[in-house]
């Protein structure tokens, strides 16, 4: 029989609401957290825990059918996969952020200037556009302490609440993407398995209307 496998975030922010919205499709996923695959005891569906960076590349190679991630990821790794929903939670936003007390004139301030980010490509093609030269300098987590460091002038990283940008005493400057989580899937799926998206996704259409 045919199945389909979703990869989900292991750990982080998107994790607890992809596996609630699974569950309010009416599908039981019986795990212990620390398992990294789960079945659905009611529809053919395996649950993959992943590490969210590696998500998009596992679904162009079909190691994963379908995925839920946030859109922030997919425009930095450009992975050739399809959205086939918008799913409404996790909104954030990828923005630039200097420390509070500069006088910003504008995104020229980064001309010549360091920024640090995990978002290399998307903040790449954002500085291409406003034809600005800055060092960009990869780092893959507690982006926000890196001006305090003296690492960089600036930071380029998700603002959700702005509680983290705040506690660093940063100041959000430029607003580069809005994000939120999707589902998206394999290009290649079988006829079996689009026939087992489709049935997910009328549940899923049906909560989403419900919730409106
Ligand atoms: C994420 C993101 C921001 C913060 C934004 O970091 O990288 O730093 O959340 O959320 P806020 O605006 O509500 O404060 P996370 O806490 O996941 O940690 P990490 O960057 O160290 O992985
Ligand atoms: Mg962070």
């Amino acid at each position: 029989m045919s199945k389909l496998k979703i990869a989900v975030q292991k750990s982080g922010r998107l994790n607890d609401e992809s596996i609630d919205l699974l569950k309010s499709c009416g599908i039981h996923i019986d795990n212990g957290k620390d398992q990294l695959k789960a079945s659905a005891s009611n529809f053919p569906l395996d649950v993959l825990y992943l590490r969210n960076g590696d998500i998009p590349q596992y679904v162009e190679d079909g190691v994963a059918d379908i995925a839920i991630v946030g859109e922030n990821l997919l425009e930095e790794t450009e992975n050739d996969i399809e959205t086939v929903r918008q799913l409404g939670f996790s909104k954030c936003k990828l923005s630039l952020a200097v420390p509070k007390e500069v006088d910003y004139p504008g995104v020229e301030f980064f001309e010549g200037k360091k920024i640090a980010t995990s978002y290399p490509n998307t903040l790449k093609k954002f500085l291409a556009k406003n034809k600005v030269n800055a060092d960009i300098h990869v780092i893959k987590g507690s982006v926000e302490i890196a001006p305090n460091i003296g690492l960089a002038e600036g930071i380029c990283d998700l603002v959700s609440s702005g509680s983290t940008l705040f506690k660093n005493g940063l100041k959000e400057t430029d607003l580069i993407l809005k994000s939120q989580a999707v589902l998206v899937k394999n290009k290649n799926l079988t006829v079996e398995q689009e026939e087992l998206l489709d049935t997910l996704l009328f549940r899923l259409d049906a909560v989403q209307k419900g919730k409106k």
